[in-house]
């Protein structure tokens, strides 16, 4: 890593007045949980996550979709947030901060981050789809998605899938941070999905400087002013002070 712009990228954040911080899966690998594009294995590895991560695969093959959820939130379960999930709750009580994430492990809260503002929800909650609004559960058949005793509607998980709005009280507040920052860091992710990856060109737009860190390019270099490319968990530490 450039020395140069890890010191300036430590000066940006000394003076930052409101920090934006975007977080992708790439936060969470070297907790060892998968990126989303990457190969999962065994017995998903004929699976493309994108092609179940939709409504219309859930209708298609709901028990599949499902057990791959359960499978997602086993692995979650048993992960611990690494050294960049923690130097982001310290910088909260450094600064003034808001951290948006893309992901649904809650690993930032597990780190002791609040207020975690959850784009895409969250593994471990489920909701209904099509509920009658009275839906109360029957113990499922293994393997299978429970399903309401009374219409029977399946349960589903309580993320975003591709094609869905994002949560409205989040959506507001990711865009109110990136449109009111004046530094925004973004951490682990490949810029390829809307909206969320238009929000650094947002608070750029409105006059942010732009730090990315990851260690391969990704989308938005473009809109970085400074790119660290390394890894999270041995970036982020160096970037701020660590003891509060
Ligand atoms: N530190 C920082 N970045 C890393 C690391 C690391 N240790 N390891 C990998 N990365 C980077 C990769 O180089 C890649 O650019 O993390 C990025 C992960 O990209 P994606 O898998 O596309 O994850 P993300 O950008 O979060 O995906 C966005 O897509 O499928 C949807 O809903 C899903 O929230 C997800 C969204």
């Amino acid at each position: 890593m450039d020395s140069l712009a890890l010191e300036q990228a430590r000066g940006w954040v000394a003076e930052a007045r409101q920090i934006f911080v975007l977080t992708g899966a790439g936060i969470s690998a070297e907790s060892g949980v998968p990126t989303f594009r990457d190969a999962l294995t065994g017995l998903w590895e004929r699976f493309d996550p994108e092609e179940l991560a939709t409504e219309e695969a859930y209708r298609r093959q709901p028990a599949l979709v499902w057990q791959w959820y359960q499978h997602r939130r086993e692995l979650v379960a048993a992960a611990r947030p690494n050294p960049a999930h923690h130097a982001l709750a310290v910088l909260a009580r450094l600064k003034s901060m808001t951290l948006v994430t893309q992901n649904i492990d809650g690993l930032h809260q597990k780190a002791g981050s609040e207020q975690v503002v959850e784009l895409h929800g969250n593994l471990f909650a489920n909701k209904w789809l099509d509920g009658c609004g009275r839906c109360d559960t029957v113990p499922p058949i293994p393997g299978d998605p429970p399903r309401c005793a009374i219409c029977g509607a399946m349960m589903r998980p309580g993320v975003v899938w591709f094609g869905e709005d994002l949560p409205r009280v989040a959506r507001f507040r990711a865009d109110h941070a990136a449109e009111s920052c004046d530094l925004c860091l973004v951490v682990g992710t490949s810029g390829l999905v809307y909206p969320a990856a238009a929000l650094p060109g947002v608070a750029k737009e409105n006059g942010a400087r732009v730090i990315v860190v990851n260690p391969k390019p990704s989308a938005l270099d473009e809109t970085a002013d400074i790119v660290l490319p390394a890894p999270a968990g041995e970036c982020l530490p160096l970037l701020w002070p660590q003891a509060v």
